[in-house]
């Protein structure tokens, strides 16, 4: 039913492949729609409990936004191209109360970082490529790159990356905190997968509050304690939180 993704549900694991091979998986806007469209309807489905995101073939995640759609755009209709964008996948994709993990499969560039930046988490294979190269084009990031980017390695480094529109490779990313895990390409997804089995023990309803309250701390005007303080609370008034700590007492695995 997508022209430019595929989707796959297992074991209550939502595979989303970005699928323009040809284009690198380049982000343009129908496959925007698209991803939106399948975050929201795995994020609303009971049986899905973590989404992985990647990009088919071996050799990109996604080279970007897509170059040739945009080329010929105003300033207003260069606002608009990111204003629609951020609030259709990238914010979109952070604010989901399922754990979306981005298994970085090759190049990750500008709006593919970004994707991967907007995910609760990245890993990445040991040939993937990650940078922000807008500047290089004449524009700046526009999906987020600019704030993502800094919280998640430090301003300084942030800004070598954007300046230099250089890219760094997934030992460096490790480094710099930016991805979690390397591994070989062969690997990457039964790794993802892995990890999803270990978030999949754990309460759903809870993990999807802590999400929140680990966001709040990026939003400007937000008191991300206070909000803590109100999620842990929201708590306490869940079956999740009566089967988890009776489960405990009981000496039992908790069945979420
Ligand atoms: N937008 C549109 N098309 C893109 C694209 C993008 N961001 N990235 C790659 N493509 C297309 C290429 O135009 C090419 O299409 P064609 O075969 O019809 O000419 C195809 O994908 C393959 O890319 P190519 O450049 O031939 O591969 P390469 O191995 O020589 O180089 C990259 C790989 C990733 C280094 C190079 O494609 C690149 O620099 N892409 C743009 C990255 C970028 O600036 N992204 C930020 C956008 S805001």
């Amino acid at each position: 039913m997508y022209k430019n993704i595929l989707t796959q549900r297992e074991n209550k694991i939502e595979l989303i492949t970005i699928n323009r091979p040809d284009k690198l998986n380049a982000l343009n806007k129908e496959t925007i729609q698209e991803l939106h469209e399948a975050f929201k309807n795995a994020d609303e489905a009971t049986d899905v409990r973590v989404i992985i995101v990647t990009g088919t073939g071996e050799k990109a995640f996604v080279a970007g936004a897509d170059i040739s759609e945009f080329a010929h755009f105003s300033a207003d209709q260069g606002a608009e191209l990111a204003r629609k964008g951020q609030e259709l996948l990238f914010d979109f994709v952070q604010n989901l109360k399922t754990p979306v993990i981005a298994a970085v499969n090759g190049f990750a560039l500008g709006g593919g970082l970004e994707l991967a930046m907007a995910s609760h988490f990245r890993i990445a294979s040991d040939n993937a490529k990650m940078g922000l190269p807008e500047t290089s084009l004449g524009v700046i990031p526009g999906y987020g790159g600019t704030q993502r980017l800094a919280q998640l390695i430090g301003k300084g480094r942030a800004m070598e990356l954007v300046m230099t529109a250089s890219m760094i490779d997934a030992q460096t990313a490790l480094n710099y905190g930016l991805i979690n895990h390397v591994t070989t390409q062969a690997e990457l997804l039964d790794l993802a997968k892995n990890i999803a089995a270990k978030i999949m023990k754990n309460s759903p309803v809870a993990i999807g509050k802590a999400i929140e309250a680990i966001n709040a701390n990026y939003i400007d005007g937000v008191n991300g304690f206070e909000t803590e303080i109100r999620l842990f609370g929201e708590c306490f008034a869940t079956k999740d939180f009566k089967e988890g700590t009776t489960a405990f007492l009981e000496k039992r695995k908790a069945n979420f």
